[in-house]
């Protein structure tokens, strides 16, 4: 019971890391509020959690849809300790192949959400004495890869935002925090695997990748993220913590 009493919103909630994340959450004794732009996929995970999990339908990307579900999500847990920045696309193009629109959208969703929710969620955060703002952001935020060109870029964005609201928020001692997953086993990167020629051999080539031998699976990040909120990283701010089976670590033959 590591968060216990610790009222947490998840956004990106409904599915792969951010479900996994609200369900630990819960374990550790954290009072949930699960937000996805999928009402009915949010609402699954909360009836999964059970008790007074509540779940809230938010679309990252809008303002007043931000605002308006952050203010339901406080309502109802009471305040808010922990904000979990997670929802998340990939479009996958390098610059020459993406449109403009997809360019927003992907900056949209994974790095203008999270300006969004923690701006929305920052006085709650203090007028409880402090809190933790987290977000996932990805080894594609250190670590370019070939026809990734937006997604990397949100993903290197989200790091920077990271450090720069845990020195804004070392103030009023709010401390932020992100985690960088290696590729993980989530609809998101089966959605990736079965767009390429060969999907078996495609998550075949990307497990053997990752130095420790698999692909990462969701409870790896839920841990990541459970450690952040706790008061065991109470002198942890501003960091990207790596959880990628090794992947990033130097060349690796195999
Ligand atoms: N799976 C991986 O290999 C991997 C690797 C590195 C980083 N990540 C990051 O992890 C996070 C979670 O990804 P996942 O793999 O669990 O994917 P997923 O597709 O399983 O889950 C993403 C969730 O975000 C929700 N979402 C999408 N757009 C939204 C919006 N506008 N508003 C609210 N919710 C929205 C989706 O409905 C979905 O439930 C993302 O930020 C992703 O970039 C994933």
């Amino acid at each position: 019971m590591r968060l216990r009493d610790k009222a947490t919103l998840v956004t990106g909630g409904g599915s792969g890391i951010g479900r996994e994340t609200a369900l630990r959450f819960a374990a550790e004794g954290a009072r949930v509020a699960v937000a996805d732009v999928r009402a009915e996929a949010a609402a699954t995970t909360a009836a999964e959690i059970g008790g007074d999990a509540v779940a809230v339908t938010i679309d990252v990307t809008a303002r007043a849809s931000v605002e308006a579900g952050v203010a339901t999500a406080v309502a109802a847990l009471g305040g808010l300790d922990v904000l979990v920045c997670n929802a998340g696309v990939t479009i996958v193009g390098s610059v020459m192949d993406l449109t403009e629109e997809q360019w927003d959208a992907e900056l949209d969703t994974n790095l203008k959400s999270i300006f969004l929710c923690a701006k929305a969620a920052w006085p709650h955060l203090v007028a409880g004495g402090g809190g933790s703002i987290l977000s996932t952001a990805s080894i594609a935020g250190t670590w370019a890869i070939p026809d990734d060109a937006a997604y990397c870029a949100s993903k290197a964005g989200v790091i920077m935002l990271t450090k720069c609201m845990a020195l804004d928020g070392a103030k009023v001692n709010v401390r932020a925090n992100c985690v960088c997953p290696g590729y993980t086993q989530t609809p998101m990167i089966e959605g990736y695997f079965q767009a390429q020629p060969d999907p078996e051999g495609a998550r075949a080539f990307a497990a053997g990748m990752h130095p420790l031998g698999r692909l990462g699976v969701p409870a790896d990040h839920a841990a990541a993220f459970v450690y952040l909120a706790s008061d065991d990283a109470a002198w942890v701010t501003g960091t990207a913590l790596v959880v990628d089976g090794g992947l990033t670590c130097g060349v690796w033959g195999g």
